[in-house]
């Protein structure tokens, strides 16, 4: 009783600490290309930015689906050299980063574009850092403010609508090793410039449509209902809220509705804005060690966790969970708090199935329960500034949940 009450005490004021960090730090803002046929005004940009020689960091589904093809034609209509480096796969591990490392190296290359999903993105991110940081393992990267050196120019162009990585600090690494996932968080991983190209997304499967929606979803929640948000992280939060809402199950169901997929597209990078300066919770840190113990798609399993973990914590984010109900369209001002927290839960539960996500995670085995528990606290504790505190056990029960 008394640990838990230290451990309350010293998780508060570490909480309080980092708020007001993420309101004096200067968090950069990538500028934006945004709308159909966006992605077409990167070269010039990269162009006049001085950078001759880009690497192109992105997968082979992409590349085989030729979608970064009408980038790759405005780099050579503007003159810019470029290498690809296609081998980053879905929860990027860190011999892949080394990999790109090399080829960035051998190619003498002086800038970097992602082009795909968070996966591209964090690769990229990570292989700008150690381009820059040679002497520093990425393991030592782990945590907040490790990147000591600013990376080369970095351009992103997200090509699902869901991590916002094209505006976070954040940068996240699977290590094979240990099977842990783990983030790398420093202002110097901002991109320059982002490009919220909608008809890059036109082609994106509907179960990668709704995961990845549902990851910005969980990116606006978390934000808004943890304790270190602030006005413009909450305008942020709400605005996705909404956006999602409206537009996610379009997207699913019709993915060349244009105007769902660009509205996905903002949803994803408002949501990013909000939570790279006030954090996640719980859903992320559960959700990162399935992707690290099992590959479970970032995207998918915070889907599956976001209710349950909602549900563990509605009381003390009652008010808040009113507000994005509100926020979102679903509910009325003067509505009692309680029943609107509580429609947004069934809200996520209806999405979800609508969109056929699973309430269980396949891979989990009842006998990891513990160091996926242990893994999750040591990840969220202390810095997440979540609603409600968690315990060990609160923990395993909750994982236990989503048993199949
Ligand atoms: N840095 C951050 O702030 C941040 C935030 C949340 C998540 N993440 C990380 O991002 C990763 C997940 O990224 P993701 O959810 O975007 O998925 P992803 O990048 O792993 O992509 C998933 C799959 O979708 C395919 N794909 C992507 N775009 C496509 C398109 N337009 N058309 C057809 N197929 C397409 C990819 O080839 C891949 O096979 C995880 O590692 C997660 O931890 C990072
Ligand atoms: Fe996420």
């Amino acid at each position: 009783m008394i640990l838990k009450a230290y451990q309350t005490v010293r998780y508060r004021t570490q909480h309080k600490v980092m708020k007001y960090l993420s309101m004096v730090l200067p968090f950069p803002v990538p500028d934006i290309l945004q709308g159909p046929g966006s992605v077409k005004k990167l070269a010039r940009r990269i162009q006049a930015d001085g950078v001759k020689n880009v690497i192109v960091v992105t997968d082979k589904v992409l590349m085989e689906l030729g979608l970064p093809d009408v980038f790759l034609d405005s780099l050579d209509e503007s003159g810019i050299e470029y290498t690809i480096y296609d081998e980053v796969m879905p929860n990027p591990t860190i011999e892949c980063i080394e990999d790109g490392v090399k080829v960035y190296k051998a190619e003498k290359c002086n800038g970097i574009v992602a082009f795909g999903g968070g996966s591209a993105m964090d690769c990229a991110k990570i292989i700008g850092a150690r381009v820059s940081n040679g002497y520093m393992p990425i393991r030592r990267m782990k945590g907040n403010f490790m990147v000591w050196l600013p990376l080369p120019p970095l351009y992103a162009i997200p090509t699902t609508a869901g991590t916002g990585s094209e505006t976070t600090v954040a940068a996240v690494v699977s290590d094979p090793k240990t099977h842990e996932k783990f983030a790398i968080n420093d202002l110097k991983l901002v991109p320059k410039v982002a490009v919220l190209d909608p008809e890059l997304m036109v082609g994106l499967p509907p179960h990668i449509t709704s995961t990845t929606g549902m990851d910005a979803l969980t990116h606006a929640v978390e934000a808004y209902i943890g304790l270190n948000g602030n006005p413009f992280t909450d305008d942020k939060a709400k605005a996705a809220t909404l956006l999602i809402f409206e537009n996610l199950e379009k997207a699913y169901s019709n993915g060349s509705d244009l105007e769902a997929r660009n509205n996905m597209a903002l949803a994803s990078y408002y949501a990013g804005t909000a939570f790279t300066r006030a954090y996640v919770g719980y859903v992320h840190a559960i959700a990162h060690n399935m992707g690290g113990m099992y590959g479970v798609p970032h995207g998918l399993a915070n889907a599956i966790i976001l209710a349950p973990v909602l549900e563990f914590c509605r009381k003390e984010s009652e008010k808040k969970l009113a507000d994005l109900a509100i926020a979102g369209g679903i509910g009325e001002l003067g509505e009692p708090a309680e029943d609107l927290s509580i429609r947004f839960i069934e809200k996520i539960k209806t999405m979800n199935k609508n969109m056929k996500i699973p309430s269980t995670i396949k891979e989990l085995k009842k006998e990891d329960i513990p160091l996926i528990a242990k893994r999750a606290l040591a990840e969220a504790h202390p810095d997440y500034p979540v609603p409600r505190i968690m315990t060990m056990e609160e923990c395993k029960k909750l994982i236990g949940k989503l048993l199949s």
